[in-house]
């Protein structure tokens, strides 16, 4: 941003998203103003914690901290100030639609404290269905209309990709930048913000613990309509997670024909028109994002009368892959009434300990009905679940050698890394049966077959 003015930037909603993003546009030297209104969150950032785990967040924070504000009220909110950025969060509602109960109380409160004169342009960052984006600005406009202000109101669609545990190092290396607007005003003054990152001129005090990648192209500035944008970030997810279920169903055609899914996506992803990410087969995709927005489009297509059998498909393959564990522990086992099941793992992927949508849960869930002792263990997840399902009868294990203790069978839920090199032939001797579902293909078999375990990996030939 050298030689470039600094731009003034509200940011509404300090989740993943927010607060990497305000980070970033902080620490290129902008000045950013971060609004959340829970108030103990902010709290923490302003005492210097950082309230999710993300690698390079802290660091990150340190370096934007002297342009960062924390706010935790609309009192102290300023709308001079060039861009507002609405990045709170977008929830499922029971039904599997989007509850935009947060976004519309940012729009209206954003036309109630608007003061006259003032011409920030409202840029959406949250994920939300098709027509959000005009919405928000009908929102702003209905308040300011109340109050006698008579303006225009300029709003961008601007999609986030990044992926949690990778949010800091997706932010400053995307394969694109995705505005929706039809104002070149708009673009000009977001090309201005992005510039650092469209160029990979990052300022030199921006010293992260983070690899950046070999022979990456510099971003793709992509500019659409505004309702295109935010149908491409729906589009994106719809189709990663389709990727995934391919391989999954494929995987269980593999298991049947003594076929390696490894080795088949190795074969697939080769070509290049497929490619090789997206296509590790496992128990299932989970988080923040994949469900509930697969569930969004799908809704969003019934709404407008359009069948999306792909994505529905891509959902019922993914409920599949949870009832595959039971089926195979039930093979195992026979009837799991009080059998001591051992679950590495509770986060949705490695890396974070958020646990939203993480296939952990259903599997859990489903074994307690049927009887089942649980333990469970992950590296850095457990206060979370504990505090999400305070009433799931479940121990928590803190040792992990006490996992596999008397158990009857294993379950790997989760990849972290150090399940990968454990002892298994030392722990193999504590259990009662040695049994381990892999339920993302991390172990190599046969170590595991010599140490005498029955294996069960997901689409694996391990015959
Ligand atoms: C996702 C999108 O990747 C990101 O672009 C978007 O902004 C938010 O949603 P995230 O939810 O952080 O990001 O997780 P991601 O790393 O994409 O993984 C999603 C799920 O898919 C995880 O449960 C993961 O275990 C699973 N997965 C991923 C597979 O099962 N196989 C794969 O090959 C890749």
């Amino acid at each position: 941003m050298e030689g470039e003015q600094k731009l003034r930037i509200t940011m509404i909603g300090a989740g993943y998203v927010g607060l990497t993003t305000a980070a970033i546009f902080a620490s290129f030297g902008n000045d950013v103003t971060l609004l959340d209104i829970n108030k103990d969150k902010i709290e923490k950032l302003k005492q210097g914690e950082v309230p999710i785990f993300e690698e390079g967040l802290g660091e990150l924070l340190e370096v934007a901290r002297p342009n960062l504000t924390f706010i935790s009220s609309w009192g102290s909110f300023n709308s001079k100030t060039e861009l507002i950025i609405i990045t709170v969060g977008t929830p499922m509602k029971e039904n599997g639609d989007v509850d935009l109960t947060s976004v519309e109380k940012v729009a209206k409160s954003i036309g109630q404290k608007w003061s006259n004169g003032s011409q920030p342009i409202v840029i959406i960052k949250s994920t939300v269905p098709v027509g959000t984006t005009y919405r928000v600005k009908e929102w702003i406009e209905e308040e300011l209309k109340k109050r006698e202000i008579n303006q225009e109101i300029y709003v961008a669609s601007n999609p986030e990709f990044l992926r949690e545990g990778l949010a800091v190092y997706d932010s400053l290396y995307p394969d694109r930048i995705v505005i929706g607007t039809d104002s070149s005003h708009v673009q000009d003054l977001l090309k201005r913000l992005y510039s650092p990152i469209l160029n990979q001129t990052f300022p030199l005090s921006l010293k992260l613990p983070i690899q950046q990648p070999d022979h990456q192209p510099k971003p793709v500035w992509l500019v659409t309509e505004i309702k295109s944008a935010e149908l491409i970030k729906y589009a994106a997810n719809a189709f990663l997670a389709m990727k995934i279920s391919f391989i999954n169903e494929i995987a269980r055609l593999a298991e049947k024909v003594g076929a390696d899914i490894t080795e088949v996506a190795e074969g697939i992803g080769l070509d290049q028109r497929i490619g090789t990410s997206y296509l590790k087969a496992g128990i299932g995709w989970g988080g923040g994002c994949f469900p509930k927005d697969t569930s969004a489009i799908l809704n969003q297509g019934k709404e407008k009368g359009i069948e999306m059998s792909l994505v529905k498909a891509t959902i019922d393959v993914n409920q599949k892959q949870k009832e595959w564990v039971i089926s195979k522990l039930k093979e195992a086992l026979g009837d799991l009434k009080n059998k001591e099941i051992g679950i590495l793992g509770l986060s949705f992927k490695p890396n974070t300990d958020d646990i939203r949508g993480a296939i952990s849960i259903e599997i859990i869930e489903k074994l307690l009905e049927l009887g089942a002792a649980i333990k469970v263990y992950d590296p850095i997840a457990i206060d979370n679940f504990r505090k999400t399902y305070p009433k799931w009868k479940i121990k928590y294990i803190k040792k992990i050698e006490e996992i596999f203790e008397h158990s009857h069978a294993i379950i790997l839920v989760t990849e972290w890394k150090q399940f990968k090199t454990l002892p298994y032939g030392e722990l193999a001797k504590k259990m009662e049966d040695k049994i381990i579902i892999d339920g993302r293909n991390l172990l190599d078999i046969a170590p595991l077959i010599e140490a005498g375990f029955q294996y069960f990996g997901v689409g694996r030939n391990y015959s």
